[in-house]
């Protein structure tokens, strides 16, 4: 068998299994409240089961699976990840940020729902997510878990995602360089992938210092992935990517597309992918995962 089908079943099989997984943790973690709360968790489960691709969670298990670490107290801090993203997706979508309408095919939550809820929504998957890795179902060892979350506290706010998403939003405005739209993508994006690889090794017992090339694959990983995106945002099909495309240009937004163009945004995604999986040359098959979702996130059609 071709080693592309190979690392093609693993990785397909690895998806699957994963997306199973977090639907149900979150499906056991948002339970009904059955008093005037409902709605609040009617809007967080909308958002939180059945999403999306599950990659923060994936990278999270695959590194994690390299240190022999439990499945089941990975997967439980992938959902911790998890729940940053999708309450970043849910605010994301807000009229006062991108006004989006479809997501991973279906209407936005403030759209289903309302604004209010939609912004509670998110408030209370930003909590969770904390609330789950201060719990021991992730970690017996507590200095593990305020490692676990001051890494996840530091990708998601100012010095990451929040970061990341301000300079997304000048960016429609001012022309930046592409320095200064590398280190935009780094926090907007890159930050809370890198942190999801950072937090495999965390529960791995992994000394900083024995993170370096893991690190080096994350960070090209995460440049690659948002290229994919901003990819999908100019060629890609609403149907398959389950968002609305060509929102980009329409907000004059500016990316790496607007900077390099597509053959050369693409050829530079494909250089990245090479360049993460060179970091990856100490190991062995164990980082077959690692190198085929590497592959898969410039590929990605969704
Ligand atoms: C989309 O992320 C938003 C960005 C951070 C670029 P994903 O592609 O991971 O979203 P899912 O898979 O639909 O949840
Ligand atoms: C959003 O980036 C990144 C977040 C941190 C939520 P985009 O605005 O490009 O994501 P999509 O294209 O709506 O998924
Ligand atoms: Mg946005
Ligand atoms: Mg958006
Ligand atoms: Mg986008």
């Amino acid at each position: 068998m071709a080693l592309a089908e190979v690392t093609g079943s693993l990785l397909t099989d690895a998806l699957a299994e994963i997306a199973s997984d977090v639907d149900a943790d979150f499906d056991a973690l948002l339970p009904q409240t059955g008093d005037a709360r409902a709605r609040l968790v009617e809007a967080m489960r909308y958002a939180a089961i059945g999403g999306g691709k599950r990659i923060r969670p994936l990278l999270l298990t695959a590194t994690a699976r390299l240190y022999g670490v439990d499945r089941d107290a990975a997967v439980r801090a992938g959902v911790a990840v998890e729940s940053i993203h999708v309450y970043s997706l849910i605010h994301d979508d807000l009229p006062c940020m991108d006004d989006d309408a479809l997501r991973h095919g279906k209407p936005t939550v403030h759209l289903t729902f309302d604004e209010a809820t939609a912004v509670l929504a998110g408030d209370a998957l930003h909590a969770l997510a904390f609330e789950i890795l201060a719990d021991a179902a992730v970690s017996a060892d507590p200095f593990v878990r305020v490692e676990l979350l001051r890494t996840l506290g530091e990708a998601s706010g100012l010095r990451g995602m929040a970061g990341g998403q301000m300079m997304d939003l000048v960016a429609e405005t001012s022309s930046f360089d592409l320095p200064t739209i590398t280190r935009l993508q780094q926090l907007k994006t890159g930050a809370l992938l890198a942190a999801s690889v950072e937090m495999g090794a965390i529960l791995g017992h992994v000394p900083p210092e024995g993170r370096t090339h893991l690190r080096g694959y994350a960070r090209d990983v995460g440049l690659a992935f948002q290229i994919a995106d901003d990819l999908i945002d100019r060629e890609g099909d609403a149907s398959v990517a389950g968002k609305a495309v060509g929102k980009d240009e329409a907000a004059g937004k500016q990316t790496f597309l607007t900077l390099l163009g597509p053959d050369r945004a693409r050829e530079q995604a494909r250089m990245l992918v090479d360049q993460a999986i060179a970091h990856l040359a100490d190991y062995g098959s164990e980082a077959d995962l690692l190198r085929a979702i590497a592959r898969y996130i410039v590929e990605r059609d969704h």
